[in-house]
């Protein structure tokens, strides 16, 4: 006989009273049991979308979450380690940088990365435009390039906090993924399961991000820092802005390249800033002091890269796919760019087949933007905005036409926004 019942639980939350650690551990095992069932899950998911979770309920929740399957073990590592998490963003292609680049400072970097689904473009299938690159690798192989290396961005398999993909299959179809405490707990379940020492999350704020404004971005963030404390894993979050897509290049194979750029000590001055300012606090989780700036400039970092693509499979030196059509917009006039829609732009390179729509969908590696000129330009009329790049003329039509009314070109400069807008630690 069990203590509780599906129902009790539900009505409880329902009326606003705070669930016992035994309900919460309960109600989960049992809904993967299969002793509660998915209408009731969802009851309960709905009702946690309009009550909240107190701070134990969520800290027992996170916790029955990351007791539904292993924790890894990286203490073999030889070295602190420290992951990194992104909400997701239009261009962001932040991890390719500062994995290696951390990892050549003296800091491991295990990366358990998903694919993208709809204008946001996932880590996986921007490292599978590059010939030969896997994803899929044995613990064993993960955590012997972790060990080699120092950084391995791998695919998350089914053992890390199995619960959270139960959950998140009935929240998609039941209208309840916009709640802080469910989103909190997805990703931080996750995060603790993947055994780091410490987390370095950046929450991104604005069109592109799921995320619009800056006070429930940071209310997310003090969550997923308070829940990853409660754990014993440091977790520092910073707030980084997604207003206009980071950097120029959106798509898999395009981000690839620009994310070689930053590494070879170049690339554009906003991806910059945002990976050297991530880099910095992973590398201070990690107990280091070192600027990692340098670590650019010298190769280091493209040393590490280039030793990670090889262990998983990848050519670094091969060419990437490049698309058989493109496409240019021009500025319409003369003028600053005072506002570039990463929404749109993301909307865009997913309409030109860099995204997929349905988790089954390939995604084209080729496909995407490259943007000619950044927010807070001055443009002339006929300059290149953007260059679309797909695998036919059709999809080129439907690129151009998700971009109508992206940009905004007017006759003075708008007052710049900061990149990194705030830290939560
Ligand atoms: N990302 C996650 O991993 N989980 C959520 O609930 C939302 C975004």
């Amino acid at each position: 006989m069990t203590a509780f019942t599906a129902v009790d639980v539900i009505r409880s939350k329902r009326d606003g009273s705070e669930l016992s650690d035994a309900q919460v551990r309960w109600v989960l095992e049992a809904y993967l049991r299969g002793e509660v069932a998915p209408e009731q899950m969802s009851a309960l998911l709905m009702a946690v979308v309009w009550r909240g979770m107190t701070a134990r309920e969520l800290s027992a929740w996170t916790t029955a979450m990351v007791a539904s399957g292993e924790r890894m073990d990286l203490s073999g590592a030889g070295r602190p380690v420290v992951d990194k998490h992104s909400s997701g963003g239009v261009g962001d292609k932040v991890s390719l940088v500062v994995a290696p680049l951390v990892a050549a400072l003296g800091v491991a970097v295990p990366k358990l990365s998903g694919r993208g689904l709809g204008h946001t473009g996932g880590t996986l299938d921007k490292l599978e435009s590059i010939p030969g690159w896997r994803g899929e690798l044995t613990r064993e192989r993960f955590l012997g390039q972790l060990r080699e290396v120092g950084a391995v961005i791998g695919s998350a398999g089914e053992s890390l906090a199995p619960a959270d993909k139960a959950l998140y299959a009935l929240r998609d179809v039941t209208a309840t993924v916009e709640s802080i405490p469910l989103i909190a707990s997805s990703i931080m379940s996750k995060k603790i399961a993947g055994g780091a020492d410490a987390v370095l999350l950046d929450v991104k704020v604005g069109a592109g991000a799921f995320l619009k404004e800056l006070e429930p971005a940071r209310e997310l963030a003090r969550t997923m820092v308070r829940l990853g404390a409660d754990a014993g894993v440091r977790t520092v979050c910073l707030l980084t802005s997604m207003e206009a897509p980071l950097g120029r290049g959106i798509g898999n194979a395009l981000e690839v390249a620009e994310a070689v750029e930053v590494l070879q000590g170049g690339g554009p001055d906003d991806l910059r800033e945002v990976c050297l300012a991530v880099a910095r606090e992973m590398l201070a989780l990690g107990g280091v002091s070192d600027d990692p700036e340098p670590a650019l400039a010298d190769g280091r970092a493209l040393e590490v890269w280039r030793r990670m693509v090889a262990a998983q499979g990848g050519d670094p030196d091969a060419p990437l796919p490049t698309a058989p059509h493109t496409a240019v917009v021009e500025a319409p006039r003369d003028g600053w760019l005072v506002r570039l829609d990463a929404l749109a732009v993301g909307t865009a390179a997913w309409r030109l087949g860099a995204g997929r729509a349905r988790k089954e969908d390939a995604v084209d590696p080729a496909a995407g933007v490259v943007l000619g000129a950044a927010l807070g330009e001055q443009v002339t009329a006929g300059q290149p905005l953007a260059t679309l790049h797909a695998s036919s003329t059709d999809r080129l039509a439907q690129g151009r036409a998700a971009l109508e009314g992206a940009y905004e070109i007017a006759d003075a400069p708008a007052a710049s926004v900061p990149l990194v807008l705030e830290k939560v630690s």
